[in-house]
């Protein structure tokens, strides 16, 4: 089973997915968690960029799709094998989004992502509007960097969102307390796996 979380900084994906990591830990699944940008060297230039200033729009497109091709060859494929259930906390509907909020086309992003990229059985979206999770950024103690300017990550929220109709799609509303959105997500993945043959 593999499953993604998605959404704007500050709704609180890496929250809900070591949450959903233990829910089938318990059940006694093998996991592996992950995200996206990852911890090998794309992604580490990536997360740099986040604080010393962005790469090019073209080099930086072109370095996430060389930290993701890293990451399904070498972890998301092999896991997948194995029969773990594989939890990604972002992935390319996130370069959809951040990308396609820099200029290029997410249609375009997402068939160069799938033709090399598995397509997760679910997605699941957290969603918040942008001054709530502007408001979290901050409280954290971070200020927002340039990936997480408003006007960035209000069209972001819209691409995210443009993706409600796919049948594999769920939207959670991430507005209310972590507790309750970790009840919405087992709600969406009970639902999804209760489906299962
Ligand atoms: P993020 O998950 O927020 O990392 P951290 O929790 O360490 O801050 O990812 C960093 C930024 O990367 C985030 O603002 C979104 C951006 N991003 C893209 O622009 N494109 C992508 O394809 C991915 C995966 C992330």
């Amino acid at each position: 089973m593999f499953i993604v979380l998605e959404g704007i900084d500050g709704t609180g994906k890496s929250t809900q997915s070591k949450r959903l990591a233990e829910y089938f830990r318990a059940q006694g699944k093998t996991v592996t968690l992950s995200r996206e940008p990852t911890d090998g060297p794309w992604g580490t230039l990536l997360r740099k960029s986040a604080e010393t200033g962005r790469l090019s729009p073209e080099d930086e497109l072109q370095a996430f799709l060389n930290d993701r091709k890293q990451h399904v060859d070498e972890l998301i494929k092999p896991a997948l094998a194995a029969g773990h259930v594989v939890i990604l906390d972002r992935y390319y509907f996130s370069t959809m989004a951040y990308q396609g909020a820099r200029g290029f086309d997410p249609f375009l992003i997402r068939k160069d992502n799938e033709a090399f990229a598995p397509v997760p059985d679910l997605l699941l979206i957290l969603d918040l509007d942008v001054d709530t999770a502007h408001a979290r950024i901050g409280s954290r103690g971070d200020t927002a960097n340039e990936f997480e300017q408003r006007a960035n990550l209000a069209r972001c929220r819209e691409i995210f969102l443009s993706l409600k109709d796919e049948p594999f799609v769920k939207i959670i509303d991430a507005t209310s307390s972590a507790d309750e959105v970790t009840q919405s997500v087992l709600r969406a993945v009970s639902s999804f796996t209760s489906k299962l043959p």
